[in-house]
């Protein structure tokens, strides 16, 4: 079986063909890092006319790569949400009409549900898992029991992990997207220069706040008076940020111990699981348990992942009406009922 999927909720326009065998035969990634740049930040309506430019140059691609025609396609997967509205409306539309083209299903996608799928798709890992969902519109924590049975056990109070990468990166001038220039910053500056607070790290939960400490890069933002003191204070954040992810984690594992949930591994994905200094981090907390982690280019947002989740609904026949509607929020394990009228 094979399934083509479609993704353009944020900054990527991607489009990916999986198998039901695991196989990946394309994977066409369209990003926008150059259109948003001068912005230092996404810009919701340059992204949506990006998409409409290059969605079906991506999506035929995709096609040319698998050396497959929509006729070999047995789905079309679509990120119908959360995202976006603007970019969501472009990639749903386009698998909705091809779908409609060509008389096969479409099943409507939940992009944080499909970064929380990714990791079966290059790895064997049975349900339940643990799982860090750390992007950059999300950051909770939860035991993944089925492809829609998400037991959430901690989350963001304010900021998303991903977004206080972006905005130290932009406070500290160093530009977007945040994420990656921080990672490479760490290795250029003195990581243990600034000390840094670790917010909700003495609370037992699993809950997460990243405002405190990006409001306390910026205060020692203030006294840097040299590039290199900057590196420093971007590599004590990065430092700090992976402290904060791996006591986390930790306690996840203590609560699934307590309550005697067998999970099978312990897993981060999103955007942020790209991040090399807090999968080592993880790593070691881990211990016995399986730390699982998608290799980096299905970390960040791909249309292997929609396919992927495509799959796995294909196998359970969770198929979609085309009248699916995009959804701008869409909360993980979330399922839709569309009133008739
Ligand atoms: O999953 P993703 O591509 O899009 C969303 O669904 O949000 O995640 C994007 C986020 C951005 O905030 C970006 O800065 C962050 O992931 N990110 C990283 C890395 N690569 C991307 N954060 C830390 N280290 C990275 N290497
Ligand atoms: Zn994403």
């Amino acid at each position: 079986m094979y399934i083509l999927g479609i993704e353009s909720s944020c900054d990527e326009t991607a489009a990916a063909i999986v198998s039901d065998r695991k196989e990946i035969l394309s994977n066409v990634i369209y990003s926008q890092i150059e259109e948003h740049k001068p912005y230092n930040g996404v810009v919701p309506e340059v992204a949506a006319r990006a998409h409409l430019e290059k969605i079906d140059i991506v999506v035929e691609k995709a096609l040319v790569d698998a050396n497959l025609s929509l006729d070999n396609i047995d789905a079309i997967a679509g990120t119908c949400g959360p995202g976006l509205i603007g970019g969501v409306i472009v990639g749903a539309t386009f698998a909705k009409s091809l779908a409609f083209a060509k008389k096969i299903p479409f099943i409507a996608v939940n992009h944080i549900e499909a970064h929380a799928l990714s990791v079966r798709l290059t790895e064997e890992v049975e349900f339940p898992y643990l799982l860090i969902l750390a992007s950059g519109g999300h950051c909770q924590i939860c035991v993944v029991h089925d492809i829609d049975n998400f037991q959430i056990l901690g989350r963001t109070l304010d900021d998303s992990v991903g977004e206080s990468f972006d905005k130290v990166s932009k406070l500290l001038d160093f530009g977007y997207p945040g994420g990656p220039v921080i990672e490479k910053l760490y290795y250029e500056g003195d990581h243990d220069k600034f000390s840094l607070p670790r917010p909700m790290c003495s609370r037992g939960n699993c809950d997460f706040s990243f405002s405190g400490l990006k409001t306390a890069v910026l205060n020692a933002s203030q006294k840097c008076n040299s590039l290199q003191n900057r590196k420093d204070l971007a590599a004590s954040f990065q430092k700090t940020v992976a402290e904060i992810m791996s006591f986390k984690m930790k306690q996840a594992l203590n609560f699934c111990s307590n309550q005697k949930i067998k999970i099978n591994a312990a897993v981060i994905s999103g955007g942020v699981a790209a991040n090399l200094v807090i999968r080592e981090r993880l790593k070691k907390i881990c211990g016995s348990v399986p730390f699982l982690v998608p290799p980096v280019k299905f970390c960040t947002d791909n249309g292997a992942m929609i396919a992927w989740l495509g799959v796995e609904k294909f196998k359970r026949n969770q198929f979609n009406e085309l009248d699916f509607p995009p959804r701008p929020r869409w909360p993980l394990g979330e399922q839709i009922q569309r009133e008739k009228i």
